[in-house]
């Protein structure tokens, strides 16, 4: 990697925990402050400060998401943002298509609409790992509304085929929950009707800084049901009393004021990846996690592995081995000094590509250690 971009991050070197949160960079944590900062001066009203901050951090995010300024917008985290999408379905019918095996904020949102009035949802067990086309399409009917998945899946590490995915749906919304992906893959709208992120692991950029950007056909297909004052046309205009029309851009998901050091700093982060270049990110963390996926195999681990190429699988290698709890493991390595994750009785190693490739050599050895006790 660059040093530009390097020089970006700060974390300890025995980091591997990205899937869970990701240190933000630098330029994150300055842009947030100095927006602060800046209000607080008390030099003029807030809002012509933060009015034009969002506007030009909206535009970033757009450009980055590869969509035109206007289609993307802030989002306090990923549920927020399918919460948006779930509850303007209400009304629609039919039903909505996700993994059973999806990150709870990619769940919750659906099963909270259905229990109001919103489409039926169908959970599809997922029984080899692989979120492909065969595995959901038996669930897609003429009354599917939209088709739900991650971009990387936050216990395998699955990284789906967007554009497959979108083919099979056909006529259904496609949504993408890519906060497993975007910052560390290459990432955006594509081929999906909607993608949403929180930013707070692989883009690096803090809490309260998720993304989603949407395509047009979104605009006819739900209604902005959550939309509060700020996701109107003419907010300001105070004279004329609420409803006022939904303006024909991705603001019309905003409840009320933006989430604006969030939505600076999600920018800022989107144009450090830019720095490191999207290509040499990928590569970089593809190399990082297939050493672990290869130190762990030596060890003889049990691997969740359902991919058949680089391009099925991102950072996240998740494993077990026998006669180790994980619980214990990955307390005994945080004492050697690395941060990893236990899910579901699993080891979780996720790197970045700031990871030094030594930091993978010396967790190698520090599990074989623990291999050895036990
Ligand atoms: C796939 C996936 N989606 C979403 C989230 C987080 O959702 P939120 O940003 O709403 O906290 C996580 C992890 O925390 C995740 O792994």
């Amino acid at each position: 990697m660059n040093r530009e971009y390097l020089s970006e991050f700060d974390e300890r070197d025995g980091y591997l925990n990205f899937a869970s949160v990701g240190p933000p960079s630098l330029s994150a944590r300055a842009v947030a402050g100095e927006l602060l900062d800046e209000v607080a001066l008390g030099d003029q009203s807030a809002i012509q400060i933060v009015g034009p901050a969002y506007q030009k951090a909206r535009g970033e995010i757009a450009d980055a998401l590869g969509v035109e300024d206007g289609m993307a917008t802030s989002v306090p985290s990923t549920s927020a943002g399918i919460m948006q999408i779930a509850f303007g379905l209400i009304g629609s019918g039919g039903n909505v298509v996700v993994p059973a095996s999806e990150f709870p904020a990619n769940r919750y949102p659906w099963l909270r609409a259905e229990s109001v009035g919103g489409p039926e949802v169908r959970a599809v067990e997922i029984a080899d790992g692989r979120v492909d086309p065969d595995a959901l399409v038996d669930a897609i009917d003429g009354d599917t509304r939209l088709v739900a998945v991650s971009l990387v899946d936050y216990m395998t590490g699955f990284r789906v085929d967007v554009d497959a995915i979108a083919e099979m749906a056909g006529d259904a919304l496609v949504l993408v929950d890519g906060i497993q992906g975007l910052g560390a893959v290459e990432a955006g709208l594509g081929s999906a009707d909607i993608f949403v992120a929180g930013g707070q692991k692989w883009l690096r950029a803090g809490f309260s800084a998720g993304v989603m950007a949407v395509a047009p056909r979104v605009f006819d297909r739900l209604e902005p049901t959550l939309t509060g004052w700020w996701g109107v046309e003419d907010g300001y205009t105070f004279e004329v009393p609420p409803p006022h029309p939904a303006p024909a851009t991705a603001d019309r998901f905003l409840e009320g004021s933006p989430n604006l050091p969030g939505a600076v700093a999600a920018a800022a982060a989107l144009g450090v990846v830019d720095v490191g270049g999207i290509n040499e990110v990928e590569a970089a963390v593809l190399e990082r996690s297939g050493a672990v996926l290869d130190l762990v195999r030596s060890l003889d681990a049990e691997v969740i592995a359902p991919w058949r190429s680089d391009r099925e699988r991102a950072g996240i290698v998740t494993f077990r081995l026998p006669g180790l709890p994980a619980t214990e493991a990955v307390d005994s390595l945080a004492s050697a000094g690395f941060v990893v994750s236990e899910r579901n009785g699993w080891i979780r190693v996720s790197p970045h590509a700031t990871t030094p490739m030594r930091v993978i050599e010396a967790f190698g050895m520090a599990l074989r250690d623990q291999v050895r006790k036990a």
